[in-house]
């Protein structure tokens, strides 16, 4: 779906995107991760011409996105800019009806979409008469992501969506954008400078430093099979907690009939939150767990 080929970026002196090439296939969710001012949001924007490179080039489809007009190629990908981007002396409902205008679509139809928008990402159909700075930071992000998916473009750019939130309700709306639907079959480069958000959302992590690729591969690739000391180095202060989530149960107990699709730590979870009634009847213990676990990792 895309393919971006030897991108260089310089401002000024400065040596933003250094050579940088990697792939995104169709449907899958690639993330960009890296300390701040590492030129993932330059790398981001060179995928919808908001940057021009000084060379290389990037392929959506198979097309040369230089053969393109910008305006023409931005409309089948949709952005939600850092810090969320919105217009804010536009109203909300002037906001994600940007795009549907330039499209000529009828006002019944942006009406119907944006509706059925708000309702699949919980903003209350009252804030559509209102303007950016009313909302709540989560409100925000919600109407920069339904501002990105009103015409349904197959790809989507996000930077930094959950950025501006509070951990707690970074964790909470992650959760709810990973089950939409609308998300679901979509093509995603995602930014962000979040561990555990690279992991949570990404099907494979392109890790970044000083304009370049460190390594490019699954969380599991990156954890158990770092490329170099920076990628090793990168995940140390998490790698327990991330290693533990991203072994699934069945990794360490294959004889086992045990529910398939849990982590090992969202097992330990359980195991050390009972109150929460997601312990299920089989006899496996925290001493078990953590001992099939570091058998596996010696595997
Ligand atoms: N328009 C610009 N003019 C000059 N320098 C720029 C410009 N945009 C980016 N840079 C520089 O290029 C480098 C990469 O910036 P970029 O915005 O891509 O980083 P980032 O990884 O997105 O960082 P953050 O996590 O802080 O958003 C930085 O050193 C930045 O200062
Ligand atoms: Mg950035």
């Amino acid at each position: 779906m895309i393919t971006a080929q030897n991108l260089i970026k310089h401002f000024g002196t400065a040596t933003a995107v250094n050579n940088i090439s990697f792939e995104v296939k169709e449907g899958e969710n690639l993330v960009l991760l890296g300390t701040s001012g590492c030129g993932k949001t330059t790398t981001l924007r060179m995928i919808n011409r908001l940057i021009e490179p000084d060379s290389g080039t990037v392929f959506v489809n198979g097309t040369d996105i230089r053969t393109q007009q910008p305006e023409v190629l931005r409309r089948g990908i949709g952005y939600v800019l850092q810090n969320h981007g919105l217009f804010p002396h536009y109203t909300v409902a002037e906001n994600i009806a940007i795009v549907p205008r330039l499209l000529k679509w009828a006002d019944q139809d942006i009406r119907k979409r944006a509706d059925e928008l708000f309702q699949k990402l919980n903003l209350d159909a009252s804030l559509a008469g209102q303007y950016p700075a009313a909302l709540s930071g989560g409100q925000q992000q919600r109407v920069g992501l339904a501002r990105s998916l009103m015409v349904n473009p197959p790809l989507l750019l996000m930077d930094e969506p959950f950025g501006a939130l509070d951990n707690l309700t970074r964790i909470s709306i992650r959760k709810e954008f990973r089950a939409l639907d609308e998300l679901v079959k979509k093509t995603i480069v995602m930014v962000t400078h979040d561990v555990q958000e690279a992991f949570e959302m990404g099907d494979r992590i392109c890790l970044m430093d000083k304009g370049e690729i460190k390594q490019i591969g699954t969380p599991e690739e990156l954890l158990f099979k770092p490329a170099n000391d920076f990628v090793r180095g990168f995940f140390d202060e998490q790698r327990l907690q991330l290693e533990l989530r991203s072994v699934l149960l069945k990794e360490v107990f294959p004889e086992s009939d045990a529910s398939s699709e849990v982590s090992v730590w969202d097992r330990m979870d359980a195991l050390l939150h009972p109150e929460n009634g997601n312990l299920p009847a089989d006899d496996i213990r925290i001493g078990d767990l953590m001992r099939a676990f570091e058998t596996y990792k010696r595997k």
